[in-house]
């Protein structure tokens, strides 16, 4: 790999190690250390994660050096320690942690100086860099995890604008039936879950070309008494939204955002459609101005694609693979633009709320 590849890689690392401390400049330590919710980290685990994940892999692996604080990398474990647990872990918090975060970095740019990086690399971390564009997806994704925490915290200034923006809603798009490419092509980074790309034979039908507002979602909350989406809250005389601790009214032609799987799916019936597949929503995709407002809920579950191979790790993926989990496609407004590829997987569990979730629906064409 060209020594400027090398340079553009650690000047990338360092952009998304300043979005992250822009994002909790304003907070003390205090914040950083309280537990807001059972189903969110405490702000301090998900740095120190960070760091812990990029000194696994960029540090010990990468480079075979010795982990700077032992064990400690046991209680970073997202696996091993499930969110409820994580206020109560001995992690490293306040002038330690920051500490921590600037060590590792220094690591890693040391072993980054001396790796080869060529597109033919006998390591298939190193070929065309993947390791280092996972550290760089990795800490980009946890930016949207703490976002989904900010919006708890009472009197959050956003560091730069913040939130969803109006859209144009009507009309719909119609994809014929025909083979579509599904997945991320075999070059390029992409995860192991997106791969690899296969042909589906999708039937004809229309997806709408807009997400779900939140004109329509209150007209379907009064429809049918559906419980509003999490943040809201009536003052009498209208709906505001609660995030970050402002009381803003609700803006009729945004996208509706914080709503599970179960509720986009009642809406979805409610309005005579129904969620698009994953598949469906990949393939109109590409006509549809589809990214940066809300992820979109799909109708399908977190299945392995025919041929999947787990890579690197077993944990990013392939456990959570089965029925539990439905597929969200698309990248929300906290999304870092980088992550929200075509064909860009995300899950959760039907209730959840918490994540930046949001409505298309499509039906069966005509
Ligand atoms: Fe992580």
């Amino acid at each position: 790999m060209r020594a400027s590849t090398k340079s553009e890689i650690a000047t990338r690392l360092g952009e998304a190690r300043s979005r992250t401390l822009a994002l909790i400049e304003q907070l003390d330590d205090e914040q950083l250390n309280r537990v807001y919710s059972p189903i969110l980290s405490p702000l301090a685990w998900d740095l120190g994660h960070i760091a812990n994940f990029e000194e696994l892999w960029l540090v010990q692996t990468i480079g075979e050096r010795e982990p700077l604080h032992g064990e400690l990398g046991r209680f970073y474990d997202a696996i091993e320690n499930p969110r409820k647990t994580r206020g109560e872990l001995p992690i490293l918090r306040d002038a330690e942690l920051r500490a921590y975060m600037a060590d590792v970095r220094e690591r890693t740019l040391e072993v980054l100086e001396t790796m080869e990086l060529d597109a033919d690399a006998e390591d298939p971390l190193l070929r065309e860099g993947f390791v280092y564009e996972m550290l760089l997806a990795h800490e980009l994704q946890h930016q949207e995890t703490m976002l989904q925490l900010l919006e708890l915290a009472d009197g959050y200034e956003p560091p730069w604008p913040m939130g969803t923006a109006p859209v144009e809603a009507g009309g719909t798009v119609r994809i014929e039936a025909g083979t579509y490419a599904i997945g991320a092509a075999a070059e390029g980074f992409a995860y192991d879950n997106e791969r690899p790309r296969h042909e589906v034979e999708l039937a004809a039908f229309e997806i709408d070309r807009t997400p779900i507002t939140n004109a329509a979602y209150i007209e379907f909350m009064e429809a049918t008494a559906a419980e509003a989406p999490q943040y809201w809250r009536n003052d009498g005389a209208e709906w505001v939204d609660t995030a970050m601790g402002r009381r803003r009214p609700v803006a009729r032609d945004h996208p509706v955002i914080h709503v599970s799987w179960d509720e986009a799916d009642a809406f979805a019936r409610w309005a005579g459609k129904r969620l698009p597949s994953e598949f469906e929503w990949e393939a109109a995709a590409e006509q549809l101005d589809a990214v940066g407002q809300v992820w979109e809920w799909t109708s399908s579950h977190f299945h392995a694609y025919d041929g999947f191979r787990a890579f690197p790790y077993r944990e990013y993926s392939e456990v959570f693979f089965g029925d539990e989990y439905r597929v969200l496609r698309g990248g929300a407004w906290a999304t870092h633009p980088a992550v929200a590829r075509r064909s860009f997987r995300n899950w959760d569990l039907p209730q959840r709320r918490q994540i930046f979730s949001g409505i298309r629906c499509a039906r069966d064409a005509s």
